[in-house]
């Protein structure tokens, strides 16, 4: 392989007070080393591995639900980053050029690698540093540079004088080696610094002739090591995903509560409503409205959509719906053009065909519903009998009365009616009427001889 990226993601992140890795820790709901596998992913790297340490268990289940071609080490003590690379001494055999990442600094960009690759290999240099000026360097390793300006080392906070503390270019923590550099400086590093660990970052003395790429971008250094940097992190992030919407004809009458996830791409002209959270790889279309107080997470979205007050995952609504306030569609969930859905409505895992209307206090499960199928107030479909889930087959046009109960399995035919407080569990033939509830018996003057009785 050309390039291999190693990210480093074993340590515990005492700090961060979690019983998950740091690396776990979410900035808009996904978590920090899922920013930066996206980014070595849009790179293209040939090969990519994790190192994992801490909770190994953890960072194994996130990289493997993930999914793509991903190796991983194990770290077994965490005894400094420069000691996480090592555990991946085969991988960087392999490799040319091999570009460390940190796990925990989410907003490094492929732009970014790509242009500190170039300067790596233009310059010949055997290790390139990426680097940023920032107003606030604690923390982080600084950028030592000779007389004439040469960089020369990198210094960790802890390992200072104070007047290489006062130095604002800073280490991101990303860098490009040459493998066999890399190799050859890995053995030689030592844990003789103020923390007792083995610094990656001492590779650059080791190996020499380094080079710095400062990154116009000085957000990629930024990193989170308490919770109070993941919320610093999570305003950032929300802000420049709204930033990218504004570009691109999204509205917003006011960004409170607005929390829209890096992927997630919607089309100009639809407005997002406060207390909106819109996640993961959720598609928008154009002209809809979305929200207020609405979840969407992992949904295809059509146009001229209304979601009032919506609850929905990984589901698909297409172009002319109207769902709210208060509804839930839970995954695997299809809704066709033109459907309506109203208040105390929750769908899971149906199909709803184009220009329904399910309008109130109707739960549906499992179902196949035609067109211009209408749900009266408060049905129901029994999908479950406690052990197994069974299918509901609703014809189009059929009319589902009031407090119907759907015994699944059950098939409704198409433009078939059920009256209004029936409990149906056989096959409804189409064009007929079901009706399953005794009739009403009067009897007259109850209320006086009842009393009376009493009395
Ligand atoms: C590191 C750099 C510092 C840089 C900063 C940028 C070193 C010595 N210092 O410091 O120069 O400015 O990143 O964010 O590298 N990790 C392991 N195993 C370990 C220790 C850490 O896998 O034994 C992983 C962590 O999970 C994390 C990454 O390496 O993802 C960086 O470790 P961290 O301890 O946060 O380093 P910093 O102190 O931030
Ligand atoms: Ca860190």
């Amino acid at each position: 392989m050309t390039t291999g990226c190693i990210i480093l993601a074993g340590g515990a992140g005492k700090r961060m007070k979690s019983e998950r890795p740091k690396v776990l820790c979410e900035v808009l709901k996904k978590p920090m080393l899922g920013w930066v596998m996206d980014t070595a992913e849009r790179f293209g790297f040939d090969e990519t591995a994790v190192i994992t340490g801490y909770k190994k268990e953890c960072t194994e289940e996130f990289v493997n639900k993930r999914g793509g071609i991903v190796y991983t080490y194990f770290q077994p003590e965490q005894k400094g980053t420069g000691d996480a690379v090592k555990q991946a001494a085969e991988f960087i055999e392999a490799a040319e050029y091999i570009c460390v990442l940190n796990g925990d600094a989410p907003f490094v960009d492929e732009e970014t690698l790509k242009k500190s690759l170039k300067l790596h290999k233009s310059a010949k240099a055997a290790v390139t540093v990426i680097t940023a000026e920032i107003a606030d360097p604690t923390g982080y390793g600084r950028i030592i540079r000779d007389g004439s300006g040469r960089f020369t080392a990198i210094r960790e906070q802890k390992d200072c004088s104070p007047e290489e503390a006062k130095i604002c270019e800073v280490n991101s923590g990303a860098y490009w080696f040459n493998a066999k550099a890399l190799l050859g400086a890995l053995p030689r590093l030592t844990d003789s610094n103020a923390s007792g660990e083995f610094y990656l970052t001492d590779c650059v003395e080791l190996i020499g002739g380094a080079q710095a790429y400062k990154s116009e971008n000085s957000d990629i250094v930024l990193g989170a090591n308490t919770r109070r940097g993941l919320l610093e992190l999570n305003e950032k992030a929300r802000l420049r995903v709204i930033e990218r919407l504004l570009d691109e004809g999204v509205s917003f009458i006011s960004t409170d509560g607005v929390i829209i996830g890096a992927d997630v791409k919607i089309g100009c002209d639809t407005t997002v409503l406060p207390n909106t959270m819109i996640l993961g790889k959720t598609v928008i279309g154009k002209g809809c409205e979305i929200g207020a107080n609405s979840h969407i997470e992992d949904c295809t979205v059509g146009n001229n959509v209304i979601l009032n007050n919506v609850q929905a995952y990984s589901s698909t609504v297409e172009d002319n719906v109207k769902i709210g306030p208060f509804t839930q569609l839970r995954p695997g969930t299809v809704i066709r053009k033109g459907v309506k859905i109203g208040d105390f409505v929750e769908v899971k895992n149906s199909d709803i065909g184009e220009n329904t209307s399910i309008a109130h206090l109707t739960y549906i499960g499992d179902s196949d519903v035609g067109r211009g199928v209408n749900f009266g107030c408060g049905c129901v479909t029994a999908n479950y009998d406690g052990v197994n889930k069974f299918r509901t087959e609703i014809g189009s046009y059929a009319f589902i009365g009031c407090n119907t109960n759907l015994i699944a399995p059950v098939k409704i035919g198409e433009n078939a009616t059920t009256a209004a407080g029936s409990t149906i569990s056989k096959e409804v033939p189409p064009n007929s009427l079901a009706l399953e509830r005794s009739q009403t018996r009067i009897i007259e003057n109850w209320e006086k001889n009842f009393k009376r009785k009493k009395k």
